[in-house]
């Protein structure tokens, strides 16, 4: 089966044909950075026109690169949600559309599901039931994935998700958006000694995060401090040990809670080197599997769309002719994959 994902939730198009039997056949990102650049965040009005005028030549660019028509697909997937609901609307709409003028199904995906998945692309001997840590811009969260579609949250930001506090705290030292690779640049030339950042929630039982109080230690830190060349890479350290610290604490509790062996990193912040090193350090301590997705899959793409709607659809589910997107939707009330009713 082949299947040609869709991703547009938010500031990225993102588009790949997976197939069954061969895998990833071609992937294409357009990214909007520069666009919202200015605003210091994501519009989404522009969000929306922006995937409008890119879905339709990177869906075409993607099918040349693997040397296919739109009649050799059996399948479009498209993220459905959570998102931002006019950018969820274009791959929405145009994968209905281009669905059924081939007559084949397609299938609205859960985002997270495919942050989730994607290490699998890579990593194919990879069983569940897993623990897997999703950081991205919008969700922090600990995920017991016991099979695919059966996913229960052991723990999550209470507040602000962890992409988010990157995103502030790069904010509040002029680095623009997205924040997370700048504050990582930035961080390469800090001084780990000069500041010691709380780590939100780790003095206290449970597997729950917090990231607000934290942001607001760092800019009551910055406004206390005499502003010199070397305080924002000082700052953006201690920042990142704050938040690697607190995920390897949590890390090591939830393995040790749920009995785990595996650990399955995924989601925009995964992308970070800091994350990397320090979790694979804890895999090693603890005689524990640790797995991250590929630079490219890390943040958004279409290939983990593409892949989760083919591990959904060879199980026979499908959209009928309506779709809604749903701009909310709790990862842990999705079903186990099943044949369209
Ligand atoms: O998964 P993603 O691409 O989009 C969402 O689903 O939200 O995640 C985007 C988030 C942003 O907050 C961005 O700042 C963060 O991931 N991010 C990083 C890095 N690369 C992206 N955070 C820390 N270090 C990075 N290298
Ligand atoms: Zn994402």
């Amino acid at each position: 089966m082949r299947v040609l994902g869709l991703e547009t939730s938010c500031d990225e198009t993102g588009v790949a044909v997976y197939d069954g039997a061969r895998g990833l056949l071609a992937e294409r990102l357009y990214s909007q950075v520069a666009t919202h650049a200015a605003y210091g965040g994501v519009v989404p009005e522009l969000a929306s026109r922006d995937h409008v005028r890119k879905l339709v030549p990177l869906v075409r660019e993607t099918l040349a690169e693997c040397g296919l028509v739109p009649a050799d697909l059996d399948a479009v997937a498209y993220t459905a949600g959570p998102g931002l609901a006019g950018a969820l609307l274009v791959g929405a709409g145009f994968a209905r559309a281009l669905a059924w003028s081939l007559d084949i199904p397609a299938l609205g995906v859960h985002h997270m599901e495919g942050h989730l998945l994607a290490p699998l692309l890579e990593h194919d001997d990879l069983e569940m039931p897993f623990l897997a840590l999703l950081v991205s811009g919008g969700h922090t969260q600990f995920v017991h994935v016991e099979a695919l579609g059966a996913y229960r949250i052991i723990g999550e930001s209470l507040d602000d998700a962890a992409g988010e506090a990157f995103d502030k705290v790069a904010k509040m030292l002029d680095l623009g958006y997205p924040g997370g690779p700048a504050i990582e640049r930035l961080a390469r030339a800090g001084d780990g000694a000069r500041f010691r950042f709380p780590r939100p929630m780790t003095d206290r039982p449970g597997l729950d995060f917090s990231f607000s109080g934290l942001k607001t230690y760092v800019m009551n830190t910055l406004a206390e401090t005499p502003a010199n060349a070397a305080l924002g890479a000082d700052v953006a350290r201690a920042f990142t040990d704050a938040v690697v610290d607190t995920f390897v604490i949590k890390c090591r509790r939830a393995l040790k809670a749920t009995g785990l062996r595996t650990l399955v990193v995924a989601g925009g912040v995964s992308a970070n080197a800091d994350l990397r090193a320090a979790l694979a350090a804890l895999g090693t301590d603890l005689g524990c599997r640790v797995v991250f997705p590929p630079l490219r899959l890390a943040t958004d793409n279409g290939a983990m769309i593409a892949y989760a709607g083919y591990r959904r659809l060879v199980a026979g589910e499908a959209d009928g002719a309506a779709f809604a997107v749903r701009p909310r939707w709790p990862l842990d009330t999705l079903p186990a994959p099943h044949p369209a009713r």
